[in-house]
């Protein structure tokens, strides 16, 4: 992938905003084959980042942000909303509280292959990559059923949503 796509990626994810605009994120570009082969072993299941033309792994340092996890949740989300926004398409790959073994975590895993400072958080890994193929939507029935979740003045109140 262009060099110059990925910059966008992150251009568009630095305007994100962050508490008290304090910015924790660092941002790992693994193009490399070989790692983000290695990267897709993060889990005991395989993940779809050993077909992805490249992973942006997004970490943060915790002593920046106490809320570093909203932080780089949002910073990703950009990310991906970004990609879609450029037609490329993107997966979440969950690292933080994930296991790579039973005896290493999956961030301690990413750590070391990566060299990432202890001080620094793993969040996730955003594989991004030309789609092979297009996923179904999700059915609008599916996203009505979500309707409940939604409530008015108090949590026994239905909001009347129109969906
Ligand atoms: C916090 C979070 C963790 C996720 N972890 C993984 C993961 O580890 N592996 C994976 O393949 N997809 C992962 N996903 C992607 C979800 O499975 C996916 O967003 C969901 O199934 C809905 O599909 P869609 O994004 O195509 O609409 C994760 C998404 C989120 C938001």
């Amino acid at each position: 992938m262009e060099k110059e796509l990925i910059s966008r990626i992150l251009e568009m994810a630095f305007y994100s905003p962050s508490s008290h605009n304090r910015r924790p994120w660092y941002v790992i570009v693994v193009t490399s084959r070989e790692l983000l082969e290695k990267l897709s072993y993060a889990k005991p299941h395989a993940t779809p980042l050993k077909n992805a033309s490249l992973a942006l792994v997004i970490c943060a340092d915790e002593n920046i942000s106490d809320v570093w996890i909203e932080d780089s949740s949002i910073f990703a989300e950009h990310v991906q909303l970004a990609a879609t926004n450029l037609a490329l398409g993107s997966v979440w790959i969950q690292i933080r509280k994930r296991m790579h073994d039973e005896n290493m975590t999956a961030e301690n895993y990413v750590r070391s292959l990566l060299g990432i400072p202890s001080n620094i958080k793993v969040l996730c890994i955003i594989g991004i990559g030309y789609p092979a193929e297009k996923k179904e939507k999700h059915r609008k029935e599916e996203i009505k059923e979500l309707k409940s979740r939604v409530k008015e003045n108090h949590f026994s109140n239905l909001f009347p949503l129109e969906l």
